[in-house]
């Protein structure tokens, strides 16, 4: 891959997967009329100009058109200096088959004037303004505005396209829109200088079948047999596509089980913990807190998920040993205190955070002072939002606070936080998380608010040993097969063998994919 201009979203994509599109969609679609929206240097026009078609390509690039124009006599190929969205507006004309690798540039970069005809684009499609997230989006409603009836797109999108928020009317749109959408996603990473995932998504209407969403999984981009396939055909529109790594049956099975359980939701009070604007000036350790004598300013808080990981029951000792090994879990909290009675050192460390303009950051701007930072009290459990193998609900018995990388529970009386955090660890409630969370380029998963209180959890009141078992085997490391096993011999234990073990399967489909294992 030649890595162009991160500017510009240029990142060429590699030739091997540039044939393969263009073989496979040729084969599929008949396509007299072709369409290329970002042309960069050619890669995709060299392979279609094999075939009898007429193709438009487009570029912004005037350079980049100038080059074209000097390696493709082709008289075929028409091609064009435009802005792509500008063009879907502007052109009535339609074609047969819209190819390509379009750039992926986030709004935040892009001009007014840019974002401006995004937006109406947008508009066009009577969508809302919020799915206009990056520049992606936009070529893929103005490649839908100038499909044919029976036409293709294929286009090479970022793995978040399948899965985030924002993306989500989007797809549905879609869904709508085509009755035949092809997911391919690979095992290897196309794009390894810049953690970008990506997959190839192929869309389309055949006439006379009913609506399927179709996902597989290849080695790499030099090896396209299927390692994985899955078709979804009833459970649509698919929240996301992601997910459509699973087939019918297993969704089903899923989200069967997971109506039989207690929600998240219905386990109390949920939100994520504080936040401070600037935790490196906010949050502090023993020793600056001894040189800023300000001891009784301070609160608990645990910043990072890595300073209470391993353990089920967080106890004061533990908390207690962090302030030993110096870390930093002491907040200052200056909240309604008056400036003009804290200590001298104290003074001088708050001018150095206006000399470093903290008081100008985002949070800290909006605030009345800069330095009141408002404090979300601390919950019976803490559940922290991002995860790399196994997530982690925490029993908070040392009534810490947490900064906002974690989501505090305040139990509804009903409910025993030993109880809840040891079944948290089953099969199903892991599994959900992976269907319910996202996960970014690295294999780093993550459960916003609303995905973190859509889980279940096969709650039970649990025996205090089996706590303290859970708690010990944790302590000692013991493999997540070994702690999933024996919570859910525990939590479980009236599921059939055969449901268990396609609820192992799904989340090891996820797994595998996610940490590209
Ligand atoms: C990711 S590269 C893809 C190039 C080529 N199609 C490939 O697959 O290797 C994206 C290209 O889009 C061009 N581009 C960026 N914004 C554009 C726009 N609004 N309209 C048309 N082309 C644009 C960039 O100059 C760049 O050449």
């Amino acid at each position: 891959m030649k890595v162009e201009d991160k500017q510009t979203g240029s990142f060429y994509t590699p030739k091997s997967l540039v044939s393969y599109m263009s073989e496979y969609a040729m084969q599929k679609v008949n396509a007299p009329t072709i369409l290329e929206p970002s042309a960069g240097d050619g890669r995709f026009i060299d392979v279609l100009t094999d075939y009898d078609s007429s193709i438009d390509a487009i570029e912004i690039d005037a350079n980049k058109i100038e080059y074209l124009k000097s390696v493709c006599p082709n008289n075929n190929v028409q091609l064009i200096c435009a802005n792509f969205i500008k063009y879907s507006l502007k052109s009535n004309k339609k074609y047969n088959l819209i190819i390509g690798n379009p750039p992926y540039i986030t709004k935040k970069v892009l001009t007014e004037d840019e974002r401006a005809i995004s937006i109406e684009l947008i508009k066009y499609w009577s969508l809302p303004d919020s799915i206009f997230q990056n520049l992606w989006v936009s070529f893929v409603l103005g490649a839908l505005k100038l499909l044919n009836e029976n036409g293709a797109i294929f286009f090479v999108l970022p793995f978040e396209f399948l899965q985030v928020h924002y993306a989500e009317k989007l797809r549905n749109f879609l869904e709508e829109k085509f009755n035949l959408i092809e997911i391919t996603t690979f095992k290897e990473s196309v794009f390894p200088d810049i953690e970008q995932d990506v997959c190839l998504v192929y869309m389309t209407n055949i006439s006379g079948i009913k609506p399927i969403v179709k996902y597989t999984t290849v080695k790499n981009i030099d090896d396209y047999n299927p390692i994985e396939y899955s078709e979804i055909r009833r459970n649509k529109p698919l929240k996301k596509w992601s997910n459509s790594i699973l087939n019918d049956d297993e969704i089903e099975l899923l989200m069967n089980l997971s109506n039989q359980y207690t929600k998240v939701s219905s386990l109390g009070n949920i939100s994520p913990g504080i936040v401070t604007g600037a935790n490196d000036f906010f949050i502090i350790n023993d020793s600056d807190a001894e040189r800023l004598n300000c001891k009784e300013l301070l609160i608990p808080i645990i910043q990072k998920g890595s300073s209470v990981s391993k353990l089920l029951l967080f106890a004061k000792d533990d908390f207690l040993e962090l302030t030993e090994l110096n870390k930093k879990v002491w907040m200052l909290n200056l909240s309604k205190v008056d400036i003009t009675n804290i200590s001298g050192d104290l003074k001088n460390y708050l001018s150095e955070g206006m000399i470093r303009e903290l008081h100008k950051r985002y949070k800290c701007g909006q605030r009345k002072r800069w330095h009141d930072v408002p404090i979300i009290s601390s919950g019976d459990l803490m559940f922290f939002k991002r995860y790399n193998k196994l997530p982690r609900l925490i029993v908070n018995s040392a009534d810490v606070y947490t900064t906002d990388i974690s989501y505090n529970i305040r139990l509804n009386n009903e409910f025993d936080a030993h109880s809840v955090a040891f079944c948290f660890y089953n099969s199903l409630t892991l599994t959900l998380c992976e269907y319910s969370g996202r996960f970014y380029g690295g294999g780093v998963a993550e459960l916003v608010p609303s995905e973190f209180k859509s889980l279940s959890i096969p709650y039970k009141r649990i025996h205090k040993s089996s706590v303290k078992k859970l708690d010990r085997m944790l302590r000692e490391n013991k493999t997540i097969e070994e702690i999933v096993k024996y919570v859910d011999g525990i939590v479980l234990n009236d599921l059939s063998p055969n449901d268990l073990d396609v609820l192992k399967k799904i989340r090891e489909k996820y797994l595998i994919r996610r940490l590209k294992q």
